[in-house]
């Protein structure tokens, strides 16, 4: 499948004639939101883990020297933790470039975490691994030493994974995925410092 998304992504017509759509973020999108919404919920997912398995060639690294960010992977009975947003539909418009490389929208099933008990259906991006940017999995110390490296339009992907790392935090979410990634990073910091 070509990078390139955002014609498969317009075909989705699952919610025509719906006024808002909620969008569940699990990367980026918890932390960056730079599009307008009605409201913004902590959410989970089940079945999925999230991974730095997609290569980012447009906003954390280049097409000669790919940075990596997180995708989900079908996990049965795992949770994923993030954020929801209420939007309306016209956003897709903007969510669909932000997330043209290799990302697929997706119906799921997004569980409020604020003891409500609420759940809606909604839209997650995903770039599943027939995408021509995946990369797949490496230990997590290779995948901090190919972040550590990595810069793109959108600035380090250093910024990207130590972004999501605070965001999860504040979420009050453990992701040993990514905090190990992150001590990695640090690692590699400290000894480049010299410490
Ligand atoms: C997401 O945040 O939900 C998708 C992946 C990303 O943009 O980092």
């Amino acid at each position: 499948m070509s990078s390139n998304t955002i014609a498969i992504n317009q075909q989705m017509d699952h919610f025509d004639g719906h006024h808002s759509v909620w969008v569940f973020g699990y990367g980026s999108l918890i932390y960056k939101a730079d599009f307008p919404f009605m409201q913004r919920r902590a959410a989970s997912i089940t079945g999925w883990s999230r991974r730095f398995w997609q290569g980012s060639h447009d906003h954390r690294g280049t097409p000669a020297a790919p940075g990596r960010v997180v995708t989900l992977i079908p996990d049965e009975g795992a949770v994923c933790h993030g954020m929801a947003y209420l939007v309306s539909p016209d956003v897709f418009t903007h969510l669909d470039y932000r997330e043209k490389n290799g990302y697929l929208r997706r119906v799921v099933d997004i569980a409020f975490e604020d003891g409500s008990g609420d759940m809606a259906e909604g839209v997650v991006y995903i770039a599943r691994e027939d995408n021509d940017s995946f990369l797949g999995p490496a230990s997590e110390a290779d995948i901090a030493l190919q972040i550590a490296g990595s810069f793109g339009p959108s600035g380090p992907n250093s910024d990207y994974l130590t972004q999501l790392a605070v965001a999860l935090r504040e979420l009050g979410r453990d992701d040993e995925h990514v905090f190990a990634i992150e001590q990695h990073l640090l690692e590699l910091i400290a000894s480049k410092d010299g410490r």
